[in-house]
């Protein structure tokens, strides 16, 4: 069984994660974890390398079936496997489903703050990007985000496309039954066709439930393209390999269209990965890696609470990321360079996820209890608590 406390150096390699930033820097940053991936993906990599050709492949009947199987499995979701198309990645997916939906009249609603890329997809693409900010809620030091409907309803006016974040990078928030069927209530109503990212699924923290969007009902489904990889709990992002799942045959019809000349081929690597993945061969591996997560979680929570009080954090329910909110703290200006200047620990700047939130950072913890103490030591001692 992996041991998540002992993590292999990356500083020799080519990881962007280890290598951005010089080698006194501990990255804290980047959406990939320290951890090796299962031992059972390991050795079907290993079997297709000695196969010796790495040919193109793509998912056959079979394969699809498998996903189908873990989305019933997992969550009482009928998919048939004719719904489902590779795409090299999630990012991929929803920049097909742009090209699909969006257009320089047409744009896309997000909730901020929201994952870096979700905003680089406008701005690559010449698509307006219809912001409603979720509501911000604090407790003593914790933070916590809620659903603004209005906010959202005036976003999806205009809109192609709504591109939910679910379980939600940065905030680590499971949006609840209730929040979902309003929110996809509002899209029906709207025409507007919902983009569920849903890559941090089998990320659970605590005992945390998760429920794909387009499960909750046939209507819903026929409105959503859902998007889902092994990439993040499995920690093999490098192989580049995810799923659009897509009920609504028209809608099929134009992802599949606008996925022409856009590398919507799946690495040979990506697709064993994900097939172990998938088949349910490593579950125990991911119940283990959850629990090593919540344990750091807590552990980050717990930090910040005792030793930064003016500092407010997220409770994640799901994901390896933490939101910490610099705003109340004596930091002057960006905490991003606060941090890497002077305790040469890189977080994810905050004003990436959207304007607003530019006092705040994003801290990884899918990395050792070890790592993670280290880097908060650091933080501490910069702002004068060590
Ligand atoms: C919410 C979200 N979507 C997509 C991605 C990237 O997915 P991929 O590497 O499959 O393009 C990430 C990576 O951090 C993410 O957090």
């Amino acid at each position: 069984m992996t041991n998540f406390n002992v993590t292999p150096n990356r500083r020799d390699t080519l990881s962007v994660k280890w290598t951005l930033y010089s080698k006194d820097i501990l990255p804290m940053w980047i959406a990939d974890a320290d951890f090796p991936a299962p031992r059972a993906i390991r050795d079907a990599l290993h079997r297709q390398v000695e196969h010796g050709v790495l040919g193109y492949e793509e998912p056959s009947r079979a394969f699809n079936e498998i996903v189908a199987r873990r989305m019933n499995s997992l969550y009482g979701w009928k998919v048939n496997p004719d719904w489902i198309i590779c795409t090299s990645g999630v990012n991929n997916g929803y920049y097909i489903a742009a090209r699909a939906l969006c257009s320089p009249r047409k744009g896309y609603a997000i909730q901020t703050p929201v994952y870096n890329h979700f905003h680089e997809l406008g701005e690559s693409n010449r698509i307006p990007k219809r912001i409603a900010p979720l509501a911000k809620l604090t407790q003593g030091n914790k933070l916590r985000y809620e659903v603004d409907y209005d906010a959202l309803k005036k976003a999806l006016k205009g809109a192609g496309m709504f591109l939910l974040c679910h379980p939600h990078n940065p905030v680590g928030k499971i949006f609840s039954r209730g929040e979902l069927t309003q929110m996809a209530r509002l899209c029906i109503e709207k025409d507007v066709t919902i983009v569920s990212d849903e890559i941090h699924a089998e990320i659970l923290l605590g005992g945390a439930k998760f429920k794909p969007l387009a499960s909750l009902s046939r209507e819903i489904a026929d409105k959503t393209i859902t998007l889902i990889a092994a990439s993040k709990a499995c920690n093999v992002p490098g192989l580049a390999a995810a799923f659009a799942i897509i009920p609504n045959e028209e809608l099929r019809k134009k992802f599949h269209a606008a996925a022409l000349g856009m590398s919507c081929e799946i690495s040979i690597l990506g697709l064993t990965a994900s097939r172990v993945a998938f088949s349910g061969k490593v579950d125990s591996w991911l119940a283990a890696m959850r629990r090593h997560l919540t344990s750091n979680r807590d552990l980050l929570v717990d930090y910040v609470t005792r030793y930064m009080p003016d500092v407010r954090a997220t409770v994640p329910d799901a994901t390896y990321l933490g939101w910490l909110d610099f705003t109340q703290t004596e930091i002057d200006g960006s905490p991003f360079e606060f941090f890497l200047s002077k305790a040469k620990v890189a977080l994810s700047d905050g004003k990436k996820f959207g304007e607003e939130s530019a006092g705040f950072a994003r801290i990884n913890f899918g990395t050792s209890r070890m790592l993670l103490k280290e880097g908060l030591d650091r933080m501490r001692r910069a702002m004068g608590g060590l």
